[in-house]
């Protein structure tokens, strides 16, 4: 199987926030491959292996003028569809030839973020419905980086378990120990997992997510994943508040990632929007804490790890998962 055979290579990443790609072209890195995107002429993203046709240099450390992006090397110039336009060694009148072009591959932006493909996708970006609902607004973060394996980080969203103790710190109750014996279900076209109840702290800034009430409350949850690291939870109120937070990691390598939510909401944002946000950005750095400690990847062998009850949800992970990398494209 070659790179580009790996069915990890077909599959829609997220890499950077839709802001960040402004005038300055953007490194990327997928399983341990350098690209490099930016915005054209029009605006239009380009996404290309981060390594000019001529002697291999860096793109990403190059200029952009007018949505052309000139290597930092001998200054050829690259513009809409990674097309070489310009070799100022060889003068105006040259012509360039066809190889100097540059392959370009799959970008695209959906729900404030930059979604890059190395491959053809052989499935779609992870469809959220609260996006097209006009009742909810989207709250969008920065990108971050992980110095762990995407495998921990999707694991780690699917569990309940930890909350009382990772999470003491922001929501986590330590009197809600014992995780239900919830059973596993198609939540919707895209995501599979469970639905189940939980009594949270809601004391200082949690009440900016919650609306207000009692220090402690109870909510409806769901958490499903989507193949191959996004996974969504949706959490409902008792008054009538309602939650999507979308989070989505990506493997720069074996034991770096890059992580992202994004939040939808139906109250009224406009005063408690980033407090919202800076409250599960501590949520996730308490989950960052607890993940960097842990060296490699998950095991997707069976029997290497203990799993309980509780685990349900990343074992069907791990179960789908192990299918898909093993598929050969
Ligand atoms: S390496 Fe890019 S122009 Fe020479
Ligand atoms: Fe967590």
């Amino acid at each position: 199987m070659t790179a580009s055979d790996h069915p990890l290579d077909h599959c829609w990443y997220a890499v950077a926030t839709a802001v960040a790609i402004t005038d300055q072209p953007y490194p990327v890195e997928i399983c341990d491959v350098s690209y490099v995107i930016w915005r054209g002429s029009d605006g239009a993203l380009i996404a290309a292996r981060d390594r000019c046709t001529h002697r291999e240099a860096k793109l990403s450390l190059g200029t952009i003028t007018h949505g052309c992006l000139r290597c930092p090397y001998h200054g050829w110039v690259f513009g809409d569809d990674g097309r070489c336009v310009a070799v100022p060694s060889s003068g105006d009148s040259a012509t360039i030839a066809p190889t100097a072009h540059l392959d370009t591959l799959q970008v695209a932006e959906q729900y404030g973020l930059i979604w890059f493909s190395p491959g053809e996708p052989t499935q779609p970006i992870p469809s959220l419905d609260v996006e097209s609902d006009s009742t909810f607004t989207r709250l969008n973060t920065n990108m971050e980086i992980w110095d762990c394996s995407v495998t921990r980080m999707i694991d780690n969203m699917l569990d309940v378990a930890h909350f009382p103790y990772t999470h003491a710190g922001t929501f986590g109750r330590e009197q809600e120990q014992a995780v239900p014996n919830f059973s596993l279900e198609q939540l919707d076209d895209t995501f599979f997992g469970y639905k189940y109840s939980v009594v949270v702290n809601n004391e200082g800034e949690a009440k900016a997510m919650s609306g207000g009430g009692d220090d402690v409350i109870g909510l409806d949850m769901s958490t499903g994943f989507a193949l191959p690291y996004s996974v969504r939870s949706t959490m409902s109120y008792d008054n009538g508040i309602e939650q999507t937070l979308f989070m989505t990691a990506s493997p720069m390598s074996a034991e770096r990632s890059y992580f992202t939510f994004v939040l939808w909401r139906n109250d009224d944002v406009s005063t408690t929007g980033q407090q919202i946000v800076d409250f599960e950005r501590e949520v996730a750095r308490e989950d960052r804490e607890m993940l960097e400690q842990l060296s490699g990847e998950l095991s997707l062998k069976r029997g290497t790890l203990v799993d309980v009850q509780s685990d349900k949800a990343s074992l069907e992970w791990r179960r789908r998962y192990s299918a898909m990398v093993d598929t050969a494209i």
